[in-house]
């Protein structure tokens, strides 16, 4: 008999992590994580299951189809932006093959139970593509459905991604059922940049901030790669991990649509150096632009506008830029690098 489960994949990566921590606690859940690289010692325990493999390996996918009965799908593993930049061929693949993989192997899944396999896809601020600087400091706050002119490799899979939630969803009915009646339940956030008090992304392009934070805290100096008055909107870990588990809670009636923006706070990075400096006045934190980086960054949006995820499932961040400094991250970066 096939074992009921749900499904990580990329849960090793910085949102994996926090999200296996957050799904652990509920009862009777039983994770089948997937990654690249086996699960930190941090986390390893709390997932039911560790597989070690590709999500590009069809074999996978269905040894994975066999053995299990899967009601959720968190499918986080990705290349992120400033690597997709470098490996612009591996990231579309991955990326993209990838979740249609994935979203293959939902529709397999919900065909065999004769239900909706939950689906959560993460996608991203780089979505949105202005021409330019001028452009996107005219632009106020944006909405989900404007500025869709993504001008990175990363931005372009995450957009096509979210169609092909779309399309899955729609194609794919079962016979003779009523609205609402998919195979597949596709649910997707554009997250803006993140910051974790346990861990630092690698390849992203939002990196700066988390980066400079993690320095300061060890005491390590920092050059920041993007201009000082470079502006994008940002979270915590926390918040968005409960994002994820609250939109995926959330009655199928009040989701009006496929993908919400979120966000909590949006300093400049200079904004931010003063705050990381308040903490940590010995930080040597200063400049030194990456070309290509600024670019990427000069077409993402200062801030999105994110009424639609409050409206439809009260969506609610508790950290605000002070609260996240001093209720999460400081106090648990001064723990961890106390040394
Ligand atoms: N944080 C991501 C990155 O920088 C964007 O979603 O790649």
């Amino acid at each position: 008999m096939r074992k009921s489960a749900i499904l990580i994949t990329g849960a090793n990566g910085e949102m994996g992590q926090g999200l296996i921590t957050a799904l652990h606690k509920q009862n009777n859940v039983n994770i089948v994580a997937l990654d690249l690289n086996p699960l930190d010692d941090s986390i390893s325990m709390l997932a039911n299951e560790e597989l070690i493999g590709n999500i590009l390996d069809q074999g996978l996918i269905e040894q994975l189809n066999g053995e299990y009965e899967f009601d959720t799908i968190y499918h986080l593993a990705a290349l992120l932006s400033t690597r997709a930049e470098f490996s612009p061929r591996a990231a579309h693949d991955v990326n993209v093959g990838g979740t249609l993989n994935l979203l293959n192997l939902a529709i397999e899944q919900g065909r065999s139970q004769g239900n909706a396999v939950k689906f959560f896809f993460p996608s991203s601020i780089a979505v949105y593509g202005f021409s330019g600087l001028e452009e996107k400091n005219s632009a106020s706050a944006i909405k989900e459905d404007s500025y869709r002119n993504p001008t990175t490799m990363y931005g372009c899979n995450k957009l096509y991604c979210e169609h092909l939630g779309n399309y899955y969803t729609n194609n794919y009915q079962r016979l003779g059922a009523e609205k609402h009646q998919h195979y597949i339940d596709f649910r997707s956030i554009r997250f803006p940049g993140i910051i974790s008090s346990k861990t630092i992304p690698t390849g992203g392009t939002s990196d700066y901030i988390p980066e400079m934070l993690h320095a300061a805290a060890k005491g390590e100096p920092y050059k920041c790669f993007v201009r000082e008055d470079t502006q994008l909107p940002f979270m915590t870990m926390p918040d968005a991990i409960s994002a994820i588990t609250t939109l995926m809670d959330a009655p199928v009636e009040n989701i009006s649509r496929t993908v919400y923006n979120i966000r909590s706070f949006a300093p400049t990075a200079e904004e931010f150096r003063q705050r990381v400096l308040a903490f940590f006045p010995n930080a040597e934190i200063g400049f030194e632009v990456t070309e290509k980086r600024q670019q990427m960054v000069d077409s993402w949006p200062a801030d999105t506008d994110d009424n639609m995820a409050k409206k439809d499932w009260n969506w609610k961040p508790t950290h605000n830029l002070d609260s996240g400094m001093n209720d999460y991250l400081v106090p648990d970066l001064q723990l961890m690098y106390k040394n």
